[in-house]
């Protein structure tokens, strides 16, 4: 497997996963058409299922999504393709008030079609088998292989799948439907992924593979999984001919994660991503916790939060580093540092050809424009209803505005950072599953078991970040007035390289521009 995976050793700059379609095959077949094999695009995998609903109930604009799910109907002999698009298609697409029909919600149900749990008695074990909306699996592995399918077409350059490990539930059909259209690498964050390299083999040979899911207030010997057979999946039509296996690389913050996956009872990663606190998107909280805070209220990081980087060299697979690491200098440092390259993110989520919503670009550069300080313009908030950290650019109109968080009515229409949890025992001593969201209404958190202090200034960012890409939900205010859904910007602490492409928010950019402010111009690499 080694051997195949030598290609890494050439990737210089990773153009990081970005959530919810900031990164999307726009971005990262520009990206890795740039410098084919030396630089690496990668789609974000999240919430990708609600994208496509969204997308093709805007009439399917420029084309490419029905161009995308012909390609899977015709490669592998389906008829998935054409029913996803027949199911949400809107032509001329739906009205401006009208809100988005909703997807299939991911909540699993036990396979058996019980209703509960009996608690096992004390020291036994249980398995539960559950089973998810065969709509909603295929929707999730077709949208997959479409973000895939259309990032890799008409260059040779490298694609990469990025998902949160936190997401568990959409994550082994969403990376099958990847696998599919032969993507090149998968990299995990937000969590330990340990078990995710094994299963990226097994999927290559459409084996059974099954996620465990994190269940609240199981027993100790209880264990809830989520099986997924290919070849038992619409009559194993898929299945014809083995996938490749794609390079796995384990996004992490410290070595000491990095050195328990390097020796896996299952299998290692490729390689890692060492990211720190001053990246885009979440970030790990401090090791000291996130309750000493300062004079604003975030999270203070310290010594204890930088990776050892001689610790990370001496387990020998090859490294990249992210969070502030985007410029010529800082890329040279890492290198001399042993690390294979960088992994870059906000600069590209500026750049034209990301998703992110052209206002708010020109939102960020006004700010440049007003010289304001990069502190008053990038928070690191307890907003995620992950428990991590999230960068937060503070713009007013956006859910980061107080006004607007309090004016939004909280629901849990999507349930993507949704925990599964049992209820306490009835009579009988059954319990249900439950999903809640520590941003969903206040009441139903604590009626699920949830404390009241780990729902504050929880923010939805299911809602929000599809807002930030220009698929917001109709929605209703606390007043009962029709509002869209806001939308909230995620970004890193560093923006000295984006005021210097945008000559101090005066021009947009490309992201070749962002390459060649890193690697050079017109150099090439050996
Ligand atoms: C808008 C935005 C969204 C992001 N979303 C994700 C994500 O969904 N998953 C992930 O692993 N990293 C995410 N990141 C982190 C990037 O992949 C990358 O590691 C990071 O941005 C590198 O640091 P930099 O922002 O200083 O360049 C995001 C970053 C940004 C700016």
């Amino acid at each position: 497997m080694e051997q195949a995976m030598s290609f890494l050793e050439h990737v210089q700059v990773i153009q990081g996963g970005m959530g919810v379609y900031v990164s999307n095959w726009k971005l990262a077949k520009t990206v890795a058409s740039s410098r084919p094999g030396f630089v690496a695009g990668t789609v974000s995998g999240t919430g990708l299922d609600i994208v496509y609903a969204r997308l093709l109930q805007l009439g399917n604009p420029g084309g490419y999504i029905s161009q995308a799910l012909q390609a899977l109907d015709q490669m592998y002999d389906t008829t998935i393709g054409k029913e996803i698009f027949e199911t949400y298609y809107v032509a001329k697409g739906k009205g401006p008030k009208a809100r988005f029909k909703n997807v299939p919600r991911p909540t699993p149900k036990p396979a058996n079609g019980s209703s509960g749990f009996p608690l096992p008695p004390p020291g036994t074990k249980a398995t539960y088998t559950l089973e998810l909306d065969e709509q909603l699996i295929k929707l999730l592995i077709a949208a997959g292989f479409a973000e895939t399918w259309l990032a890799k077409q008409g260059h040779h350059g490298l694609i990469f799948i990025n998902f949160l490990h936190k997401i568990e539930i959409p994550f082994m059909y969403a990376l099958y439907g990847a696998m599919l259209a032969g993507v090149d690498g998968v990299l995990v964050g937000a969590g330990n992924p340990d078990g995710k390299p094994n299963m990226c083999n097994m999927l290559a040979n459409h084996e059974e593979v099954y996620v465990e899911l994190n269940v609240l207030y199981k027993e100790s010997g209880e264990k809830f999984i989520l099986p997924f057979n290919p070849k038992r999946f619409d009559n194993g039509r898929l299945t014809a001919k083995p996938l490749k296996r794609p390079a796995f690389l384990a996004i992490v913050s410290l070595e000491d994660l990095a050195f328990s996956l390097a020796k896996s009872s299952t299998m290692p990663p490729d390689g890692f991503v060492i990211e720190n606190y001053k990246a885009g998107g979440h970030n790990a909280n401090p090791v000291e916790g996130i309750f000493k805070r300062d004079e604003l209220g975030q999270p203070v990081y310290g010594e204890k939060d930088i990776a050892d980087l001689e610790a990370i060299k001496s387990i020998g697979l090859p490294f990249w580093l992210g969070g502030a690491f985007a410029s010529a200098t800082k890329y040279q440092e890492a290198r001399a540092s042993g690390a294979t390259g960088i992994q870059v993110g906000s600069l590209f989520a500026l750049a034209e050809e990301s998703g992110l919503l052209p206002e708010h670009k020109t939102a960020i550069f006004k700010e440049f424009k007003n010289a304001k300080d990069d502190k008053a313009m990038v928070r690191t908030t307890m907003y995620s209803p992950t428990g991590f950290s999230f960068k937060v650019a503070m713009l007013n109109g956006t859910l980061a505005d107080k006004n607007i968080y309090e004016n939004r009515q909280r629901i849990c229409d999507i349930g993507l950072l949704q925990q599964l949890g049992l209820t306490k025992p009835d009579a009988q001593n059954v319990r249900k599953l439950f999903q809640r969201c520590p941003a969903a209404p206040v009441n139903g958190f604590l009626e699920k078991r949830g404390m009241e202090r780990n729902t504050e200034d929880k923010r939805c960012l299911c809602n929000a970040l599809l807002a930030t890409i220009g698929l917001a939900q109709i929605t209703k205010d606390k007043n009962g007035n029709e509002m869209e859904e806001p939308s909230i910007v995620t970004i890193g602490e560093n923006l000295q390289g984006i005021r210097e492409i945008s000559c101090n928010g005066q021009t947009s950019y490309s992201c070749r521009n962002v390459v060649d402010y890193i690697l050079g111009a017109g150099k090439k690499f050996a």
